[in-house]
């Protein structure tokens, strides 16, 4: 499987220390399996590092210790990684390895460590009356992940490329007569031949009404002459994800049907002609929505416009709707950062259409990563 290379995990080390320099923070205990992968290359499914100003401590069971041993030497070896093998429990090591830090300002991922083992950490570092070295912090490693780097933007090419050619070949899976949960099937056994480590998320078909529903799960169905047809993919590849969606016609689409996907795609067409560096996310979303509304459908486009794509299929940036209380951190778009545009139509009981592709932001404006046609196909 393909790892960032050692050079690109030391820049991210950096830019983190940089920001724990900028929180007055001596050390972040990292607890998010993505934010882990993103600093180690470390895919399993248990781990936590302590990432201080010089050292990147690493705590990991038996399980994994032959794993990280095999990338000792290699190109995309992690950095000064210093392992602990845990036996047992890990907040008790990771306790121990707090212990040199107790009169220290020790960031915790907030939004990643649950209230009873926070309670329990900070209650056992705090037992012989030392002060709690434990202070919240939030979205510090996502901040690092919002704008790829030189690697990330070339996996993340590469699985774009795979995903449209998937997209290609499951046209001819989507017949009447078949039902939705078959073509999603079909669709997941293409992911795998094309090489992708799995389906992003559960795989969407909509038909007919259900093309109504934005996240269709797939039903038995049978897809009928005529349908609307929703087809919303997408797969990991090198630990990153990418994310796909056409509407296609099965038999002869009626007036309103081609009026409603011509609508979505010029939607999808504003919006990222709108993308650029500088612009507001915000103002992206509303380049979608005011060519819905100026179809008579802004009611029908209830979602936000797109989502970072990256080691999760649902990351920063969001480009949604400007309302009271929603994240306005890097309103701005900014090079590097890769999204997704998948503006939508829906209407309950007839229904619905979305398109979507993924770009990534460059000096010139967006880049498609995903390149399939987007016209109405009659299959
Ligand atoms: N299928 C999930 C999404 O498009 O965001
Ligand atoms: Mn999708
Ligand atoms: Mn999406």
């Amino acid at each position: 499987m393909a790892s960032a290379p050692s050079d690109a995990l030391r820049r991210r080390h950096d830019n983190v220390r940089a920001a724990l320099t900028g929180a007055s923070l001596d050390a972040l205990v990292v607890t998010s399996l993505p934010n882990i992968l993103y600093l180690t290359n470390f895919a399993g499914s248990a781990a936590i590092v302590v990432l201080d100003r010089e050292r990147i401590r690493f705590l990991t069971d038996s399980r994994y210790v032959a794993a990280i041993a095999d990338t000792r030497g290699k190109p995309y070896e992690c950095p000064d990684l210093e392992m602990t093998v845990v036996a047992g429990s890990y907040d008790v090591r990771l306790a121990e390895a707090l212990g040199p830090y107790r009169a220290a300002r020790v960031g915790f991922e907030s939004a990643h460590l649950s209230v009873a083992r926070y309670n329990w950490l900070a209650r056992t570092l705090t037992a012989d009356g030392a002060p709690n070295p434990l202070a919240p912090t939030e979205g510090v490693v996502e901040e690092a992940r919002v704008r790829k780097d030189a690697y990330e933007v070339s996996v993340l090419r590469e699985a774009g490329h795979r995903l449209s050619a998937v997209a290609s070949s499951v046209y001819s899976l989507v017949r009447a007569g078949r039902s939705e949960r078959d073509v999603a099937a079909d669709i997941d056994w293409h992911l795998r031949r094309a090489g992708f480590q799995r389906p992003a998320f559960e795989t969407i078909v909509g038909s007919g009404p259900h093309a109504a529903l934005p996240h269709a799960r797939p039903s038995g169905r049978i897809i009928g002459e005529g349908d609307l047809v929703v087809l919303d993919f997408g797969g990991v590849h090198g630990s990153y994800c990418v994310d796909l969606t056409r509407t296609v016609a099965v038999g002869k689409p009626s007036d309103r049907a081609r009026q409603v996907h011509e609508a979505v795609r010029q939607a999808q067409a504003r919006a990222i002609a709108a993308i650029r560096p500088g612009v507001s996310r915000f103002d992206i979303d509303a380049a979608a929505r005011s060519a819905l509304a100026e179809q008579g459908m802004a009611e029908a486009f209830g979602h936000g416009t797109g989502h970072g794509l990256g080691i999760e299929v649902h990351e920063d940036p969001r480009v949604v709707q400007r309302r009271p209380g929603v994240d306005t951190r890097h309103e701005a778009v900014d090079t590097g950062m890769v999204f997704t545009v998948e503006p939508g139509a829906y209407f309950p009981g007839w229904g619905g259409a979305r398109i979507e592709d993924d770009v990534v932001v460059t000096d010139q404006g967006a880049e498609l990563l995903t390149m399939v046609t987007n016209e109405l196909l009659e299959l």
